[in-house]
C-alpha cells in the first residue's frame, strides 16, 4: 500500500531553496507545506515568507501555504494574498509552541479558546474561496484541549486536520502521546494526518501499526535528517539506496546554488549550511566524517570543492 507522505514546513529550513533542491532529488512526497506567513505589528505580511511563497520560487509540485494567525481580519487578508498568488488552500498553523508566539494566542496558545477558533472560522470560511487545512498541537498546557475542540470542527468542511501529538508547553521536549491521538480518532470526520517523532522506519513501522486506520503521515526533523526517509518508508526498507551518495550529493549541489542565486551573504550561507549538516549527520550516519569537515570550515568555497564529488 502507498502511504501518503507530507514533508512538514519547519520555518528556517524547509523554504523554497529546499523545496525545489528536494523535489529536484527525492521522490514520494505527496505533499510540500511552506513555513507560515505572519503580519508585522504594522500590519503587514512579513517579508520573508512573503516571497517564500511566490509562484516564481515554487515551480514544481504545488506547495500548501501556511498562516499564523488569531483573528479572521489577519486570516483574510493573507487568504486574499495566497489567492491572488494562485493558490487553492491554506493551513492554519495551530500549533506554534514558543511562549512568545503562544501568549498572544497564535499558534498553540489558541487551543483552549475552542468556541474563538470557531468563530475565526466562520467567518474566514464564509468570505474566502480557499480551502482549508489545520496543523495543530493536542493543546497547549496539556493535551486535552484537542477532545473539546474536534467535536465543535465537525460542522466545518476542511482538507485536513494534522495534529503534532504534543502539547504546546512541552516544546521539542518528552515524547508524543499516542494514547491521546488514539482517543481523537473518533472524534472528527476529518481526515487526520499524524505527525510528531517519525525519524525513522521503524518509527513509521510503530505508529502506523499503532494507528491503523491512518493514512497521511507528515515528516519533519527526521525527513531532513534523512531526505531518503520517505523512499525508505514507501519501500518499507531500512537501507538507504545504493545511489545514495551521488543523489544527496547532487541535492547538496543544488540547495547551494539556490541560496548563491539569492544571496551574496556568504558568511550566512555557510551558518546555514552548517545547520542543516546537523541534521544530515544524525540522519545519515555514513556522513560523520565529512560532517567533522564541514563544521571546521571557514569558507562556501571550500564547501563547494568538499560536495563536489
Ligand atoms: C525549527 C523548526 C521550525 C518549525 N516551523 C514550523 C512552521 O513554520 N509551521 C508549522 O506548522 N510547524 C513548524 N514546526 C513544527 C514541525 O512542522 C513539526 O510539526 C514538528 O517538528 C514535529 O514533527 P517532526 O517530529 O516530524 O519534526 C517547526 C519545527 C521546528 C523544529
Amino acid at each position: 500500500m502507498r502511504h501518503q507522505l507530507y514533508l512538514a514546513p519547519l520555518q528556517s529550513f524547509t523554504d523554497f531553496h529546499f523545496r525545489n533542491a528536494f523535489q529536484q532529488v527525492f521522490g514520494d512526497v505527496d505533499r510540500f507545506y511552506a513555513p507560515y506567513l505572519k503580519m508585522t505589528n504594522e500590519g503587514q505580511i512579513k517579508e520573508g515568507p512573503k516571497k517564500d511563497v511566490l509562484p516564481i520560487h515554487n515551480p514544481f509540485e504545488a506547495v500548501v501555504p501556511q498562516v499564523l494567525v488569531c483573528g479572521s481580519h489577519d486570516f483574510l487578508i493573507m487568504a486574499e494574498y495566497l489567492q491572488y498568488l494562485g493558490y487553492h488552500e491554506v493551513n492554519w498553523n495551530m500549533g506554534c509552541p514558543y511562549p512568545m508566539v503562544a501568549k498572544r494566542d497564535l499558534g498553540s496558545g489558541i487551543l483552549n479558546q475552542p468556541d474563538r477558533i470557531v468563530s475565526i472560522l466562520e467567518e474566514v470560511m464564509a468570505k474566502t474561496p480557499l480551502k482549508i487545512g489545520l496543523k495543530m498541537r493536542m493543546g497547549y498546557e496539556d493535551t486535552s484541549d484537542i477532545l473539546r475542540l474536534l467535536p465543535l470542527l465537525n460542522k466545518f468542511d476542511f482538507t485536513e486536520i494534522i495534529v503534532h501529538a504534543r502539547y504546546g508547553k512541552q516544546l521539542y521536549q518528552g515524547g508524543c502521546d499516542h494514547d491521546r491521538f488514539t482517543e481523537c480518532i473518533p472524534l472528527t470526520k476529518h481526515q487526520l494526518v499524524y505527525n510528531g517523532d517519525i525519524n525513522t522506519v521503524d518509527d513509521f513501522r510503530e505508529v502506523s501499526k499503532k494507528f491503523s486506520s491512518i493514512q497521511h503521515w507528515m515528516m519533519g526533523r527526521g525527513a531532513i535528517a534523512n531526505p531518503f526517509l520517505f523512499e525508505m518508508i514507501q519501500e518499507d526498507s531500512d537501507e538507504f539506496p545504493e545511489d545514495w551518495e551521488p543523489v544527496f550529493y547532487e541535492f547538496l549541489q543544488l540547495l547551494l546554488a539556490s541560496h548563491l542565486k539569492e544571496s551574496s551573504n556568504e558568511g550566512n550561507i555557510l551558518l546555514k549550511t552548517k545547520h542543516f549538516w546537523e541534521y544530515f549527520e544524525s540522519g545519515i550516519p555514513m556522513l560523520s566524517p565529512i560532517y567533522r569537515k564541514v563544521k571546521k570550515l571557514k569558507s562556501l568555497d571550500d564547501y563547494h570543492h568538499l560536495i563536489s564529488i
